[in-house]
């Protein structure tokens, strides 16, 4: 888990941004009079810019202009937070009229250059919108500001024994928009499914500051088109969301967890399938790691690392989750897994460790959860999210670190690993290029290559993460002409003027 809520990192120096545009001359910047426009209906302390009568230094809005990696810089003078959506609609009213860039920005955890401007467009936080509205401890419908923490939102749902249908390493700091926006998977997506499932209903300002409201708390509701799909996983490019509705489903009574050592990846797809058929109905997550992604959680203190002898001749790992109504009955299925597993002819493991209390079982998550923040304390990190077949997960990886080998980058200054882990159940590999700094040099050997390649298997180069600024030029490698052509007048049909967060999803006009 994140602990601050900002976490502070080491600004890249070099390549200052990728991929698009620096500057976005059809938009106006923030000036002194749009800051006093602002402060008739904003409190002083909804209110940070360096411009006007309380300017505050740059430095001070660092937090809002850098991303969670250190990867992408913007220079917006001008944060506002507001506290009412009424608020946020007159925000984006005034930011139309004057065809002023909007940046929607939640937890500020994106990891695609999303949440942060291109240039000087204003940032509009809706960390100050953290109400929860209602929650119904029958049908499990909560209705939350946008602006909620995640973990916030677990914590207020636990007593009621009811959880999260998302879970995330993030948590602790991003917020169900942000969440919503992106259409974040995470850990629970094998379970619960993904968030176009568990949200009933939005409310979103679109882009002339009109306020729609959907937040509808409906199980069922088949009356035309159902417009609040279109912003989840708009990633804020067709309005800002400001209230959320979501099934949160009831609290397991017990779950278990066990790390299982596996000799080689070749044994991960039947393993997957011995597992589901065995655990069937309790199985709530089956996630994977490669050897270099747990030595790096290990050596970077997330959670406690396996004994020498446990992880002997391990070619990587499998994270396995149960969520059942009887733990009794959940344990046995579990210890019966792993012994028809250790016992078998031809063992697909060399190990398992099974959680014996919830201190362990949180130590066994952080290895896997952990594996994020144990990556961006090793280096600079290049994130590739793909959606590719499962029997190609270690193909990938392999064929990308022998492309950077051949081009002479595979070195302690250069790139130090290539890691494969991520969400197996659901087809998701999180390919993490680990290097000395973020160069162009580096960047160039990986693009188009791992994009190309996600294509030649029919995949996804964004599964769960988005495009952000990060992918909008690779679009195309898994969205058809039609479909990238469609998406065009979407956007122009509700943000004719371009004004929502500009330059992300889709390439600047
Ligand atoms: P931000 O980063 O602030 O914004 C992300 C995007 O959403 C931006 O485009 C922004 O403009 C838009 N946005 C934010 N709020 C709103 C709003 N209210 N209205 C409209 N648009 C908005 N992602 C996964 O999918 N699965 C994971 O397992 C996962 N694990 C992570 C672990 C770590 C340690 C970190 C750092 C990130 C992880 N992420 C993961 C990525 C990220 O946390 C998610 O994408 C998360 O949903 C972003 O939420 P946020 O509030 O931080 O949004
Ligand atoms: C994860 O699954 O850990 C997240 O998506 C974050 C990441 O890709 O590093
Ligand atoms: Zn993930």
């Amino acid at each position: 888990m994140l602990a601050p809520r900002f976490v502070a990192r080491q600004l890249f120096v070099g390549v200052r941004r990728w991929n698009h545009t620096p500057a976005i001359p059809a938009l106006s910047p923030v000036t002194e009079q749009d800051v006093a426009h602002f402060a008739k209906f904003l409190a002083p302390t909804s209110i940070f810019s360096t411009l006007g009568p309380n300017p505050i230094p740059i430095s001070e809005l660092s937090p809002y202009n850098n991303d969670w990696m250190g990867k992408y810089h913007g220079k917006a003078t001008t944060v506002v937070k507001p506290k009412t959506t009424e608020e946020v609609s007159k925000i984006v009213k005034h930011c139309c009229e004057r065809r002023i860039g909007i940046v929607p920005q939640g937890g500020n955890t994106g990891l695609v250059g999303g949440s942060v401007p291109i240039g000087n467009e204003l940032i509009l936080n809706l960390g100050s919108m953290s109400k929860v509205r209602s929650f119904d401890p029958v049908s499990g419908i909560l209705v939350a500001d946008a602006g909620c923490i995640l973990q916030s939102l677990t914590d207020y749902v636990a007593p009621h024994n009811h959880i999260m249908p998302l879970d995330l390493g993030a948590k602790g700091s991003c917020q169900i928009g942000g969440n919503v926006a992106t259409n974040a998977g995470g850990l629970r997506l094998l379970r619960y499914g993904s968030l176009h499932g568990s949200v009933l209903g939005l409310e979103v300002v679109l882009p002339d500051g009109t306020i729609l409201d959907q937040l509808t708390t409906l199980r069922k509701d088949n009356t035309g088109y159902d417009l609040k799909q279109l912003f989840i996983g708009a990633e804020g490019t067709l309005g800002v969301i400001t209230g959320v509705s979501l099934l949160t489903p009831p609290s397991p009574q017990a779950s278990n967890n066990v790390i299982l050592a596996l000799p080689s990846f070749d044994n991960v797809l039947p393993l997957y399938k011995t597992v589901k058929q065995q655990l069937s109905e309790i199985l709530s997550a089956f996630e994977f790691i490669d050897r270099t992604a747990y030595d790096l959680a290990v050596k970077h203190g997330q959670g406690r690392g396996l004994h020498d002898d446990e992880i002997e001749g391990a070619e990587c790992f499998v994270l396995v989750e149960t969520s059942g109504g009887r733990r009794e009955h959940d344990e046995q299925k579990l210890n019966d897994l792993l012994e028809n597993l250790l016992t078998s002819d031809e063992p697909l493991i060399n190990t398992g460790v099974l959680s014996q209390n919830p201190a362990q079982f949180s130590s066994l998550w952080a290895l896997r959860e952990g594996v994020t923040e144990a990556v961006s304390k090793e280096g600079k990190a290049y994130k590739y999210d793909i959606s590719v077949p499962l029997s190609t997960f270690k193909d990938v990886v392999d064929l990308t670190r022998e492309h950077l080998k051949s081009k002479g980058l595979l070195h302690e200054k250069g790139v130090k690993h290539v890691i494969g882990y991520g969400h197996v159940g659901d087809g998701n590999l999180h390919l993490n290029v680990v290097a000395d700094a973020y160069t162009l040099e580096i960047q160039n050997a990986l693009e188009p290559f791992i994009y190309e390649l996600v294509a030649s298997h029919k995949g996804s180069v964004s599964a769960e993460h988005g495009i952000g600024a990060m992918k909008t030029h690779a679009l195309h490698y898994s969205k058809s002409g039609v479909s990238i052509e469609w998406m065009k007048k979407l956007k122009q049909l509700f943000d004719p003027h371009g004004i929502m967060n500009p330059g992300k999803v889709l390439e600047m006009p």
